[in-house]
């Protein structure tokens, strides 16, 4: 297997009205290429600030991470956006979408910016489109952002992580916002996304969402307190109850 992902004591500290508050403390970590990572954990555990820091949306306070054979800190702000850009996928709860384009447009528009990509804007277009299909949002493609549902608005953002067919997506909260049905929705696809290679780390509060993932991390205090290896989440109904069980069990010994 190949790693995609290597942290070693990273430590995250803010430093607000001068008092220091120390969110990570010494983590390590390794994802191997394929897996499926969800991180768990009380609200102001860190796992937001976890996720920013392993994937350079945010520098580290100490240790290193190095994503795909690159050790981020050592890149400069330009490299490091283009790591982003060209390897990497985003999904976050407060979605941020660039108000004055439509639907399509900020689907494409990594693809766009990435110097990696040749296609014409047209070509680049045709994916956004069969993207949208994929994830059954095909007719909102020229709506304004504001008008859409906060469904199709997280399955466009969906649309653009994987624009760019990116090693690695990472996701904060992607079902969040969304109700039951929509939330099994944007899961189903995370899955097949995963299930087509790419690796994905998804914080969630949700068990159910976790009960489909092959690893879960459990946060405490800026620290891995917990970790369950549940394996590859085969489908059906039946070993998704047996799984949501046994994570429920874990994670009330985890303090949950
Ligand atoms: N940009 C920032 N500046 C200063 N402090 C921050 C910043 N971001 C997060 N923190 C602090 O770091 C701690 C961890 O926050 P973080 O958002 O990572 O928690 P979380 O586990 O994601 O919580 P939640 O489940 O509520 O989303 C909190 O104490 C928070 O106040
Ligand atoms: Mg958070």
């Amino acid at each position: 297997m190949c790693t995609v992902l290597q942290a070693n004591g990273l430590c995250k500290t803010y430093i607000v009205n001068k008092r220091q508050n120390n969110v990570l403390k010494n983590i390590d970590l390794t994802v191997e290429e394929g897996e499926m990572v969800a991180v768990m954990g009380p609200s102001g555990s860190g796992k937001s600030t976890l996720l920013y820091c392993v994937s350079g949306m945010d520098r580290v306070t100490a240790g290193n991470v190095v994503f795909n054979g690159k050790e981020t800190a050592k890149l400069r702000d330009k490299e490091l956006a283009r790591l982003r850009l060209d390897e990497m996928g985003f999904i976050f709860q407060q979605m941020y979408m660039m108000k004055n384009l439509s639907v399509l447009d900020n689907i494409i528009l990594p693809a766009v910016k990435s110097k990696k990509n040749k296609e014409s804007r047209r070509q680049t277009e045709e994916r956004g489109r069969a993207l949208m299909r994929r994830l059954g949002i095909a007719d909102v493609g020229g709506n304004d952002i504001n008008e859409v549902s906060g469904g199709q608005l997280q399955r466009a953002c969906i649309c653009r992580s994987m624009i760019n067919s990116p090693k690695m997506i990472f996701a904060d909260e992607p079902t969040g916002a969304l109700n039951r049905s929509s939330s099994d929705e944007v899961m189903k696809e995370l899955l097949s996304l995963n299930n087509d290679g790419t690796t994905v780390m998804c914080v969630t509060h949700d068990p159910k969402v976790a009960a489909k993932c092959s690893r879960v991390l459990y946060l405490v205090d800026g620290g891995i307190v917990g970790e369950k290896d549940m394996g590859h989440f085969g489908g059906g109904d039946k070993e998704l109850r047996d799984r949501e069980r046994e994570l429920n069990n874990w994670l009330m010994e985890q303090g949950w």
